[in-house]
């Protein structure tokens, strides 16, 4: 019989990737889906007909009790969330109650059903967790050991599903594992987010349809992956006999100017770096254009300065190792903006 899961979060990058592995992995894949009319519903039926839709919200704890009774899962990823940390800090009392509370309501779920002892639980947690304060320990990284300071609302909702999930596991028994995951991107990240933003912008210039991109500070360090690697960790965790909290993480750290600067490369732009602060400019180096400025907006209240990983844990227990590395990551953005955006003109 085939292993059935459930995931919330099926519209969103990681829900795309997951629901890909799971069905090549011959599981019935369930999506929690929110809404009465998501624009994003077509596309999974489009793209991905395999996967079983059921109506449903995390604030919503009947619904997930109803998608427990359909889906009957052997294994659950939680990943909806309000996942944009720069929106947290504008609604932040939805972001408790979805990133937050909604972990609280999905493992009420588990419990409703009597699934203690049959239903494996995911939980995404995050790096933001730890707010990039207490760094100190260059070259090593934040490991499962290391203090939580998290800096923005949603980081700490994540921490109140962090805490939720290991106290369900502690006291009640349930297989539940929580991935504290760093930054991974790819192909289906959202135009919101800075990489994704930066390399739509940089296939709009190529192609004439954009003079240049504005974006917020240049200088906050991320361990960016790729996600099509981080769901096979996902799933990896759910296999294990125990459950357990495992960092997934390059071990790399890259400045966002250092993105900018490689994703102008794939189109050919050599980008030189003039003015200070609020008046810093990209320049085209051939052509003396302007094609990136800094945008006051973009800032947040306050910053996570630098997020990097030590994976070694999930590495050695797990197996897993990240495939995609930095520059590999860009030139794939990038190619699948261009290839995107060119059908499109
Ligand atoms: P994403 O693309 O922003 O997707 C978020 C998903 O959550 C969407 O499918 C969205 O559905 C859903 N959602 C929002 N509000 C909901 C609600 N009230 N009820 C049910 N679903 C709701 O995020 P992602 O990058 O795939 O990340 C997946 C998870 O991993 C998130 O929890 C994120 O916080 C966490 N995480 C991500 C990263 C990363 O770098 N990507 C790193 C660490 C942790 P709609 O279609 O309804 O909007
Ligand atoms: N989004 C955005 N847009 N970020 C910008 C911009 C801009 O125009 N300009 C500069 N940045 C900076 C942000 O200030 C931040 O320091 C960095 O780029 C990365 O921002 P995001 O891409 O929005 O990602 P994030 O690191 O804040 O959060 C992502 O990773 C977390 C894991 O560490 C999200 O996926 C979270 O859901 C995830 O938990």
């Amino acid at each position: 019989m085939a292993k059935s899961a459930l995931i919330t979060g099926i519209t969103g990058q990681d829900g795309y990737h997951l629901a890909n592995l799971l069905n090549e992995k011959g599981y019935d894949v369930y999506g929690l889906i929110r809404g009465q009319q998501n624009p994003k519903r077509d596309r999974v039926i489009k793209e991905q007909p395999f996967v079983k839709l059921i109506e449903g919200d995390l604030t919503d704890q009947g619904s997930l009790i109803r998608a427990m009774q359909i889906a009957k899962p052997e294994e659950v990823y939680n990943l909806g969330a309000i996942s944009h940390v720069g929106h947290s800090f504008k609604s932040p009392q939805l972001t408790a109650d979805v990133t937050g509370k909604g972990v609280l309501n999905i493992l009420e779920a588990i419990r409703a059903v009597g699934g203690e002892k049959t239903i494996r639980f995911y939980q995404a947690s995050t790096s933001e967790m730890f707010g990039g304060l207490d760094y100190n320990r260059p070259g090593v990284g934040y490991d499962e050991n290391s203090l939580f300071h998290p800096r923005s609302p949603y980081g700490v909702a994540k921490l109140y599903g962090h805490w939720i999930t290991k106290n369900y596991r502690e006291s009640y028994g349930i297989h539940a594992s929580c991935g504290i995951l760093f930054n991974h991107e790819g192909d289906r990240r959202g135009v919101e987010f800075v990489t994704r933003k930066i390399t739509n912008a940089v296939a709009r210039i190529k192609l004439g349809k954009q003079t240049h991109v504005e974006l917020g500070n240049l200088d906050s360090k991320r361990d960016w992956g790729y996600a099509g690697d981080y769901v096979e960790g996902m799933w990896r965790m759910l296999q294990q006999d125990k459950p357990d909290d495992y960092v997934l993480a390059t071990g790399e750290t890259h400045t966002i100017r250092e993105f900018c600067e490689l994703a102008f490369a794939e189109i050919g732009i050599k980008l030189e770096w003039q003015g200070e602060d609020v008046n810093e400019v990209g320049i085209d180096a051939a052509t003396d254009k302007t094609v990136l400025k800094i945008n006051p907006d973009f800032f947040r209240p306050a910053e996570v300065d630098i997020l990097l990983g030590n994976p070694a844990k999930a590495e050695e227990v797990l197996g897993w190792k990240r495939k995609v590395d930095f520059p590999g990551l860009v030139k794939l953005m990038v190619e699948t903006d261009l290839a995107l955006e060119g059908e499109v003109i």
